[in-house]
């Protein structure tokens, strides 16, 4: 069975980031056609991908994963609306005002939101917002908006797409830490005033031998303010040589981070990051000798961490397809 449909028994997502580039291998297209019931643009979606020239927007690498993802009945995820990286040269050196930033931040959000609408079924809306310490991190948005650029950005987002689901996406808050208790607050502070926020995405890059977080914990913290949750990036990187031993422990933690999320009714889906380690962004642009941190090898055939997810999917008891937060049996 597929991991998607095994996921659905659970009215659970199990969506792939994917690029444009990859769907042009049909082993790449087969399985992120097949297997996943979301996708979520890698970096297509990006302000340096979308207006790397100002005032000229790509949108084809965009768009074919829309099409791609409407042909093969499956959610996108919008990623991400704000964020403080790859944002092109013209705007991190423009020296704009912050009034002019705070205009171009809207134009940017509501152009993306108006385009996607009734494609986009959640945005992440804010991406990594907050410090290790529990305070918002000083990006350029912070600086030039204040500290409401948060709440602004997911007015706006609602405003032009009152359907999509709106989420902060964070890495770095799956235990107890005060970074965890720094989103929370911001989580908090957000429904208190109103503001429209419907779910926290959490990052799960893992090294492999880290030890598996208490994620069913953190997300039920999360839950319990009333949003849904989701993991959005999951990937579980690797030092060299690759052993049958490492590939063991690296399914056991993919293994335990799907059972977190069953475990926790608000949970929506899944995202892994990557489909297979050929197209992984782990050694991309980084002099880091981590690696093979996807469900598939580098010629796209399952690992022991595709079978372990599979498992733990199938031996899950049913927990009623369509009753998690948000979504319908249908939608996956
Ligand atoms: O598009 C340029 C291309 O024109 C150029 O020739 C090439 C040369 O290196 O670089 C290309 O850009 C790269 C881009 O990926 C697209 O491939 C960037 O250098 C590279 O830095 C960028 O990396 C992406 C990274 O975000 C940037 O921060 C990864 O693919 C992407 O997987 C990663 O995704 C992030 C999430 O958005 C947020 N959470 C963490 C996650 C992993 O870092």
């Amino acid at each position: 069975m597929t991991l998607r449909a095994l996921a659905a028994r659970h009215g659970l997502g199990f969506g792939a980031a994917l690029t444009d580039s990859g769907l042009t291998d049909p082993r790449y297209l087969a399985l992120a056609a097949t297997q996943f019931s979301s996708v979520t643009p890698e970096n297509a979606m990006k302000w340096d991908h979308v207006e790397r020239v100002r005032h000229t927007r790509t949108w084809d690498p965009a768009d074919a994963l829309a099409r791609f993802a409407a042909r093969h009945g499956q959610e996108l995820r919008g990623h991400p609306l704000v964020w403080h990286d790859q944002l092109p040269h013209w705007l991190t050196e423009g020296h704009f005002t912050p009034g002019e930033l705070a205009a171009l931040l809207h134009t940017h959000v509501t152009t993306l939101t108006r385009r996607y609408a009734g494609a986009v079924t959640a945005w992440d809306v804010v991406n990594e917002p907050v410090e290790e310490d529990g305070s918002l991190c000083r990006t350029l948005w912070r600086e030039a908006l204040g500290p409401d650029y948060i709440a602004q950005a997911l007015t706006w987002a609602h405003t032009v797409d009152p359907e999509a689901r709106l989420y902060l996406n964070e890495f770095g808050a799956l235990d107890e830490s005060p970074k965890t208790k720094g989103l929370h607050d911001l989580a908090a502070s957000l429904l208190d005033r109103g503001i429209p926020l419907h779910g926290i995405g959490f990052q799960c890059h893992l090294l492999l031998g880290q030890e598996a977080p208490a994620l069913a914990r953190t997300l039920n913290r999360f839950a319990e303010l009333g949003l849904e949750v989701a993991v959005t990036e999951l990937s579980v990187r690797m030092l060299p040589p690759v052993t049958p031993a490492k590939l063991a422990a690296q399914a056991a933690t993919y293994r335990a981070v799907v059972e977190e999320c069953l475990a926790v009714p608000a949970c929506t889906g899944l995202t892994v990051w990557g489909v297979g380690d050929a197209d992984s962004w782990v050694p991309q642009g980084s002099r880091s000798p981590y690696g093979t941190p996807t469900l598939y090898d580098g010629a796209y055939r399952p690992k022991p961490a595709r079978e372990a997810v599979a498992r733990a999917l199938a031996a899950a008891p049913d927990g009623g397809l369509g009753t998690r937060a948000g979504h319908t049996a249908e939608q996956r």
